[in-house]
């Protein structure tokens, strides 16, 4: 019996699978325009970039986020700017960022920590219209606020596609997603070489695609995504409900904000590190994000010597990550809740 064979088209790069899921994340998020990139430090740096971000400029930022928000600023030539966060919600205090704007600020990023959803229209509406916002999207697929999807609000939004995510890829992956028109063109460009054509380039860029293979995984993922954050919301209901209270402070979610709980992190305000080890003990993996203030890292530590922001500080202390993933049976949850309040 003969074979069929799909007619394969040999294109492994910058193809038909990358242009179908660009096409498909930007409907998803409400956005005109998705450019896949390599991976989501790289999506950081080329936004801000297209945002005319440089040499000299301030970008405004938190302290409490992964270490790669700050790595694509400082890649950027920028100096990344801290504000405190509040102790509810773990996001950058945004009643905080006017205060830090100054002539040389050329944009803010918003992280939208663990999936938490940062109020993109009224930070907005706090700053001055020249200073972009440039959402990290990075931990925030499928969140959103007020109606509007998390990465579409701002005037670039970023994210990843690490295995991790929320929506992972089976390698590294990342895109930008914008309604600008401009800025959209610009990312594109930069993320080939700055080429217009094969032999002609008109900015600055680097090399940093997003490959047919993982565009096509990410594709046929994308329609479970909503259906798995649904239920990374129910189990997040369950802990907060049943685990002991004298325990756990839980992390606010903000007015109008649906979270997709990338992690589950909240608060112990006594006991975290021999929570820890006793989880360890009952096989129960925990994790501490994160441990550090970002303006105590070796080199970023000189520049912001001085710097003390309360809220971050105690937070680092405090934080521990629950197990959280979309497999994760409602018996194991159950397993897991009575252990820890049997703490
Ligand atoms: C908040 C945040 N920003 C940026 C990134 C960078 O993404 P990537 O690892 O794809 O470069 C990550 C992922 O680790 C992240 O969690």
């Amino acid at each position: 019996m003969g074979r069929t064979w799909r007619r394969w088209s040999c294109r492994y790069i910058l193809a038909e699978e990358l242009q179908q899921f660009e096409d498909a994340f930007a409907s998803y998020l409400g956005a005109d325009h998705v450019i896949g990139v390599a991976n989501g430090t790289d999506g950081l740096t080329l936004a801000l970039q297209a945002a005319g971000v440089g040499s000299g400029d301030e970008v405004i930022t938190t302290p409490f986020t992964a270490i790669p928000t700050v790595a694509a600023i400082v890649d950027a030539g920028a100096r990344p700017v801290f504000v405190d966060i509040c102790a509810d919600t773990f996001l950058m205090d945004i009643g905080r960022v006017a205060a830090a704007v100054t002539e040389r600020t050329k944009a803010v990023m918003p992280v939208h920590i663990f999936g938490n959803p940062v109020d993109i229209r009224r930070l907005r509406s706090l700053i001055p219209s020249r200073i972009a916002i440039v959402e990290d999207a990075a931990q925030a697929h499928g969140s959103s606020s007020g109606g509007r999807m998390c990465g579409a609000m701002g005037d670039l939004g970023v994210f990843s596609f690490y295995p991790t995510k929320n929506l992972g890829g089976y390698g590294d992956g990342g895109a930008v997603a914008t309604s600008n028109a401009k800025y959209a063109r610009n990312v594109r460009l930069r993320r080939t070489y700055g080429m217009v054509d094969k032999d002609h380039m008109v900015v600055h860029g680097v090399n940093s695609r997003l490959d047919e293979l993982q565009a096509a995984i990410l594709r046929c993922k994308l329609p479970y995504l909503d259906r798995q954050n649904e239920v990374r919301r129910s189990i997040a209901a369950r802990y907060r409900a049943e685990l002991r209270s004298d325990l756990f402070t839980h992390q606010a979610i903000p007015p109008d904000g649906v979270p997709n709980y990338h992690v589950f992190v909240a608060r112990m305000t006594r006991d975290r590190d021999r929570m820890v080890e006793y989880l360890d003990k009952h096989r129960i993996q925990t994790n501490i994000y994160y441990p550090l203030p970002l303006y105590r890292q070796e080199p970023l530590a000189g520049d912001c010597r001085g710097l003390h922001l309360a809220n971050v500080e105690a937070l680092c202390r405090e934080v521990i990550a629950l197990p959280m993933y979309p497999e994760l049976e409602s018996a194991v949850v159950t397993q897991i809740i009575s252990v820890i309040n049997s703490f």
